[in-house]
């Protein structure tokens, strides 16, 4: 099928989305006189060729390849780039290219944007996370310490391309985690979205191409009208206070979940608590929680777990003067962001996460 791919010229980035959209990017890096390409050892084998066989104009370019996984996401990595872009002999002149998962986005844009005080690079995402989310924003970083993205720096790649094509070899579990950000776009501010995807498991889905284009516009809109995160760009925080802390949760106890799995327990957290503090209605509330146990298993925790699912909660960059402050829902498709939330309805929240179990 012949199809034209969405174009945004949103300077200093330029957007091209959908299907066959890596057949027309060229034109959006022709101006390079060089170009090195990141990938990792599964984008390397499943990615690479089909960037080369659809981007030919780039076969030149030098592959540099990293080991994959969140684990990978630090310094020694980051070192391992900059010795390597050092060793190439790499100029301020050249283009970096990260093709991979946002873990490969994340780490390649903060290694571009400090080499040689910041060498230009452009995002090809290849998993669903990476297309509507990770490659999109500007955020750039490493994990160090304990902490996830705790080094990092906002710096806007020059072009983001998001071809679907990649998708084909992307891992079940992958795809889920992608799932539950582009159902939070439907929340926080497209109900037209939502409308789309309720009632719907992921696995039924065959209109992925149009999901995508419009997960990455939403947050396109969001990041243009707020790309420092003063304002609006909190809303993208829904179901992350909570979700940030199961997910540091499991790492620690050696049973990692992926980010979508997180952050769709969070949602159902602060789903709840966006009925009792922004006048969600019920039959919303309800709504969410039906479509999320449709597409996600409950995690196995109980009440001996909440002590530290506090803790990890007060950690969080979300945490201002002691209190937690989160992004919640007013109605389907409308966020609101800095609401001081107390610890008694987080803790019921939680309670209503582990015991209404009615519906599964
Ligand atoms: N910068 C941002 O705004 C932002 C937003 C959301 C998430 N993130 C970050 O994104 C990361 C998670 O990204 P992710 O979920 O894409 O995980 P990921 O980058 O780890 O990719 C998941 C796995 O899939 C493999 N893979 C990638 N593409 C593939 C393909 N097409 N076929 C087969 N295998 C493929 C990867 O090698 C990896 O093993 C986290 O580090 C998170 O902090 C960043």
């Amino acid at each position: 099928m012949n199809t034209t791919p969405f174009f945004l010229d949103a300077k200093p980035v330029s957007y091209l989305i959908g299907e066959q959209a890596l057949d027309s990017s060229y034109r959006l890096v022709e101006k390079y006189p060089r170009y090195v390409l990141l990938v990792d050892d599964n984008t390397r084998e499943h990615c690479l060729p089909v960037f080369r066989e659809h981007l030919p104009e780039l076969l030149s370019a030098d592959v540099i390849c990293i080991e994959s996984g969140e684990q990978k996401k630090n310094l020694d990595q980051a070192l391992f780039i900059w010795n390597e872009l050092t060793r190439l002999n790499v100029d301020r002149d050249a283009l970096m290219v990260n093709l991979g998962g946002g873990v490969l986005t994340d780490i390649g844009g903060f290694v571009a944007a400090t080499y040689k005080r910041g060498i230009d690079f452009a995002n090809v995402p290849t998993t669903l996370l990476g297309m509507v989310d990770a490659s999109i924003g500007g955020k750039t970083g490493i994990d160090f310490g304990k902490f996830k993205n705790q080094v990092g720096l906002f710096v806007d790649p020059v072009a983001v391309i998001i071809d679907p094509v990649f998708l084909k070899t992307l891992e079940e579990k992958h795809w889920q985690s992608g799932f539950a950000e582009v159902l939070k776009y439907g929340l926080i501010m497209d109900r037209e979205l939502w409308q789309w995807l309720y009632g719907k498991d992921y696995h039924e889905i065959d209109f992925w191409d149009k999901i995508i284009v419009r997960a990455a516009r939403d947050k396109i809109d969001i990041v243009r009208h707020d790309f420092e995160e003063k304002g609006v760009r909190k809303n993208l925080n829904f179901g992350h206070t909570v979700g940030h802390a199961f997910e540091s949760f499991f790492l620690k106890n050696n049973r990692p979940i992926t980010h979508g799995q997180a952050i769709a327990a969070g949602m159902i957290c602060e789903a709840y608590i966006s009925e009792k503090l922004t006048d969600l209605e019920c039959s919303h509330k309800e709504e969410i929680v039906e479509m999320i146990d449709k597409n996600f298993s409950r995690l196995s925790v109980t009440e001996e777990d909440v002590p530290m699912l506090f803790d990890l909660m007060r950690q969080d960059k979300k945490v201002r003067e002691g209190k937690l402050r989160f992004s919640l829902l007013k109605r389907l498709g409308k966020a609101v962001h800095d609401k001081e939330v107390g610890t008694d309805v987080v803790l019921e929240s939680l309670e209503f996460y582990m015991h209404d179990r009615s519906r599964l």
